[in-house]
This record gives C-alpha cells, structure tokens and sequence, in this order.
C-alpha cells in the first residue's frame, strides 16, 4: 500500500488555487470543441448502455488540458479517478496493484504513457481488452514463478502523451477514442482568463485580457500562471486592478516578450540564428549549443514556434523562418 501511495502521488502536486480554477465539467470547459461534442456522445451513449467508456488516448503539447479532461470525465461519468505518471510505474507489479484497487467504471488516468516501461505495457494489453491481467505468483526475483490471470473490474483507461508516436502499435490500437489537443485561439483564452479571474475574485480590464490571452501561447496553463503573477504585481501596484500597463510591466518583468515567447524561446531561436546561420540545423547540435534538453524543446517549445510559423522542421534539420528573422530584428538573408 505504502507502494501504491507513493505512485498515486507521483503527479505534479498541485496548489489548492490551481485546483479551484480546474474546470468540473464539460459544459465549464471552454475551447477543444469537436472534442467536446464527440465526448458528450460518447458518455451519454456509454450512460444509457450501462457499459464502462471507452480507452481514452489524448495526445499534444503541454497545459492544453488534457489532465483537466480527465478530471471532467470522471466528474461526469460520477466515477473515480486514478492518476499516475509512465515513468513512475516501473514493475508490472506496480501497474498490477494499481489496477487491483480499480472500481467497476474507474478512470484510470496515465500521464506520459509513452514513458510505459515495455514490460509494464504488456500488462495494459489484456487489462485494456478483456479486463484480465497475467500475474506472476510464487518464485523468487521474477524467477520460477507461474502466471495467473485474474480479473480487474471494468475501467476506462484515458493515457495523455505529448508524442503520440512514441506509442507503439499495440498500445494504441486498444483505445478506442483517440484526440488531438489543438492550441486555443485568443477569443477562447480570453475567457479563460476572465473564468479564471472571477474564481480568483481579481479585477481585471477587457484589454488587459486580450493582452494576456495574446501572450499565453495558446496555452491555458500558461495564460493561468501568468494571470496569477500578474495579480501579484496588480495587488502592489495598482489596488488589485490588472489593467494593461499592468500587464504590459510584469510581463516585461517575467521576460515575457509581446508575443508571449520566453527566455528559452528566444535562445533556441537566436540559437539557430546565430550559430547555425538560420538552419538547417539538427536538433542535438541547436540543443547542446543553447544548453536544453532536446525532449524540451521538442515536446514543449517547438511545437509553438512552428504552430506561429517561426520554425519548420525539415529533413535536414530545424530552419528559422523570415517570420522569426524579423521578430528578433534580425536581416534577413537567403
Ligand atoms: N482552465 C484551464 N483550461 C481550461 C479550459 N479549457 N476551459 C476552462 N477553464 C480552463
């Protein structure tokens, strides 16, 4: 048990604030539309048939929701969520006692699966498809054991991974709804951001709203933790008013530039630039060079910059666009 608690907890803890501004359900949930609507479907359908829904895989780029979802399926299902990380479950052992404690109709959620061990992933195969899991009783160090298979009680898994093609096939053929998390638009940021002011009870100016859905690279979590920063010099500076000199000041504060594009952002791209005279570059030089890991700038920051047309990934590696040349106030010369 101490085990499982240890797992259990391995998410990101998160604060009482980031929690409250999470919305509960569907209807709360702004943004992801397409998504939204087969979801409701998918529920109701599962609802009226009293059948457990379907294997979930949500796949992109960080904070656009994808634990959020998870949290709002439960919540309309009225089931129980699970929530571990890939990384964190490293024996089949540990991925049998989690499923061991599943409700009928639980979500289990994993987060990073494709950071599965291979030898954990087979347990999901039998547990996803016939809700039976193999396991190995007797022996000693894995060794002259035999395997059993018992029964795990009907749950819906819902796996969240930045790169869906680091799944391998097998996995992935098991879950039966299958969405993309696509970047939101300012129009849908903005109210967001005005949700998440309202539960945080902080004033805030229409144009300062638009001015933070603007620099919050499509990303909730990003437009969330920068109102909240913002708030903080707000409260200081301005009676607790965020008006858009005040977000124009901390944002210049928090490096933030005007088109929301970070410290990191700015390196990988002057990286390019500087070192590689505008690409093709690959990505393990342009990542030694600028001193970040190449999963991050894959997973997190690429993504971003070639969604704003500032980067194209090409086969001969990463090129910087006139765009970005120009952003950066760079000649542009090719
Ligand atoms: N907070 C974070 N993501 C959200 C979303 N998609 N809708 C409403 N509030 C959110």
């Amino acid at each position: 048990m101490e085990d499982f608690d240890r797992l259990m907890t391995s998410q990101v803890l998160q604060t009482d604030e980031e929690e409250s501004i999470r919305p509960q359900s569907l209807e709360e949930y702004i943004g992801q539309d397409s998504l939204k609507e087969n979801l409701k479907i998918y529920i109701q359908a599962a609802q009226q048939r009293n059948d457990v829904l379907d294997h979930v895989l949500l796949y992109g780029p960080p904070g656009l929701g994808k634990t959020t979802l998870s949290y709002i399926l439960a919540h309309e299902m009225h089931t129980n969520i699970k929530i571990v990380t890939g990384p964190s479950i490293s024996k089949p052992g540990d991925l049998c006692s989690i499923l061991t404690t599943l409700e009928a109709g639980d979500i289990l959620f994993i987060d990073e699966i494709h950071r599965l061990p291979k030898i954990v992933e087979e347990v999901l195969y039998s547990a996803m498809e016939d809700f039976e899991m193999d396991v190995m009783v007797g022996g000693e160090n894995g060794q002259g054991g035999r395997s059993v298979r018992l029964p795990v009680c009907p749950f819906t898994l819902v796996g969240a991974t930045t790169r869906a093609g680091d799944l391998s096939a097998p996995l992935r053929d098991r879950f039966g709804i299958i969405s993309k998390l696509e970047y939101y638009n300012e129009q849908q940021l903005s109210r967001i951001i005005l949700r998440s002011a309202r539960v945080l009870n902080v004033k805030i100016e229409e144009d300062a709203v638009i001015e933070v859905a603007r620099r919050s690279r499509g990303t909730p979590r990003i437009a969330n933790r920068l109102l909240r920063r913002i708030r903080d010099f707000a409260q200081v500076l301005n009676n607790g008013v965020i008006s858009k000199m005040i977000v124009d000041e901390a944002l210049a504060k928090l490096h933030v530039d005007n088109l929301g594009l970070d410290e990191v952002d700015i390196r990988y791209l002057k990286g390019i630039i500087e070192r590689f005279h505008g690409g093709p570059v690959g990505l393990e030089a342009l990542a030694n060079s600028i001193s970040e890991e190449t999963t991050t700038l894959e997973d997190v920051y690429e993504p971003y910059l070639i969604q704003i047309g500032f980067v194209n990934r090409t086969s001969r590696g990463r090129v910087a666009t006139e765009k970005a040349y120009a952003h950066l106030g760079y000649a542009f010369e090719k």
